[in-house]
């Protein structure tokens, strides 16, 4: 008991420093959002249904028009439209209308998107991820662009993830010294970190065949294991819907496990505590690990999850119970649970903790801590345009802490765009509370 209230005096100590820390703008870091697109998205859960459709043809539009005549079509199922979005659908019957109002939108989105993106590509990013270097901030590389429907949009993929790995690693190699970013106790950390994702690997994810998507994605990630290892970068491979999960872990383990990635790259592996499965997948995940035997520890990042609102409306859609915790108390402590579990399996694996939540990060510093562990060992990962105010305190108290970074035209980002319009638009998310002034203590509260 008196170990259970040390332990919760320790979060809510870290919790408190890493507070002070942010600058006091900072309680309200959705500022520069577009707070109409927010509101908007709060008020009517069709409209989030309706991007969310958005989302899933965004890949197979081909022009603002063609995007304009989806968002029309899906807008029109949405009730007590306000009057400005009214007009815009009025505009949208004529050809010229569509245009302008695909234009109208995309202006719209580049405001909120130029927050979240850092650049249209690897080299135009490079003035800000040096920017955050030099603050003690590291960056991991998102190409934008996924699920992709064409064999040539996969290949253009994985060229553009070729030469993020070779652009990236030819500037880091003239970077200043940073030794928290760039070691923990297990040894020396890559400067250059880049994340990508399946889906846009592949054409050909399929649930019930996921071997398919496997072996056309191998091929493109090969190449860029490869690159990695001789870039001394590392190579993240994200998690999406769990219709792609079984790919994208029977890819990630299959390669890692041939010989020749035995002594590299540095990978890494996402676990996304929403899943109720995600405790299941972790135990596999670490017996994959332990059987590849490989030099290098597994990176595994601890997520939430971003694709809350895709898997509640699927299931629903087919008559399935959701495949995440539909409560954010139980996602919460799931993720705590998922934390102890991933700290204890050290040497095996290497822990980052990515989240913009307060408590979650407190209590996975605070747990490290107590059970002797170094600060450097635990790595701390926030969304660009989201957790900048949080990656500068961290930063400032000596952690390690990295941006998770978007590049790619608004096209490419529409469905990256819209997961943070969700996920920051909902009732329960920590950065809602905070905005709101919630009290410290009540943030810090175990789940
Ligand atoms: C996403 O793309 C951050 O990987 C996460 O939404």
């Amino acid at each position: 008991m008196s170990v259970q209230v040390d332990f919760e005096a320790e979060i809510r100590r870290v919790g408190q420093a890493l507070a002070d820390a942010m600058p006091t703008h900072a309680r309200n870091p959705l500022e520069a959002v577009d707070r109409k697109a927010m509101e908007l998205a709060e008020r009517d859960e069709r409209l989030q249904a309706a991007l969310l459709r958005l989302v899933d043809v965004t890949p197979a539009c081909r022009s603002l028009e063609d995007l304009a005549g989806h968002l029309k079509g899906y807008l029109d199922e949405v009730g007590e439209r306000p009057p400005s979005l009214d007009a815009a659908m009025r505009a949208a019957h004529t050809k010229a209308g569509r245009v302008a109002l695909g234009a109208a939108a995309t202006a719209g989105v580049r405001h909120m998107a130029h927050r979240f993106i850092v650049g249209e590509s690897p080299r135009d990013a490079l003035r800000a991820i040096e920017r955050s270097w030099a603050e003690g901030i590291g960056t991991s590389l998102d190409l934008l662009g996924e699920a992709t429907v064409t064999q040539a949009e996969a290949d253009r993929y994985a060229e553009r993830c070729a030469d993020a790995i070779a652009t990236l690693a030819r500037a880091a190699a003239h970077w200043p010294e940073r030794p928290a970013l760039e070691r923990d106790s297990l040894g020396p950390i890559p400067r250059t970190n880049l994340s990508v994702k399946v889906t846009a690997l592949t054409p050909l994810i399929r649930p019930e065949a996921p071997h398919v998507g496997r072996e056309d994605a191998a091929r493109r990630l090969r190449p860029l294991l490869r690159a990695a290892r001789e870039a001394r970068a590392h190579l993240h491979v994200d998690m999406e819907s769990v219709d792609a999960l079984e790919t994208t872990e029977d890819l990630f383990f299959s390669l890692l496990e041939e010989d020749e990635f035995r002594a590299g790259p540095s990978a890494g592996i996402v676990l996304q505590a929403y899943l109720r499965e995600s405790p299941v997948q972790l135990e596999r995940i670490l017996d994959r690990a332990r059987r590849a035997q490989r030099e290098v520890a597994l990176v595994v990042r601890l997520v939430k999850g971003a694709y809350w609102d895709h898997e509640v409306v699927e299931a629903r859609q087919q008559g399935w119970r959701p495949p995440v915790f539909e409560s954010k108390a139980d996602c919460d402590r799931n993720y705590e649970r998922l934390t102890r579990r991933l700290l204890d399996a050290r040497p095996l694996v290497r822990l980052l903790i990515a989240s913009h939540n307060l408590r979650s990060i407190s209590h996975a510093i605070a747990l490290n801590r107590l059970s002797g562990g170094e600060d450097r060992d635990l790595e701390l990962q926030v969304l660009r345009g989201l957790g900048d105010d949080l990656a500068r305190a961290l930063a400032r108290s000596g952690l390690r802490v990295r941006t998770y970074a978007p590049v790619g035209d608004l096209m490419a980002g529409m469905a990256y765009l819209v997961r943070r319009l969700l996920e920051n638009t909902a009732n329960e998310s920590f950065l809602h509370d905070w905005r709101g002034g919630a009290p410290l203590e009540e943030l810090l509260a175990p789940p």
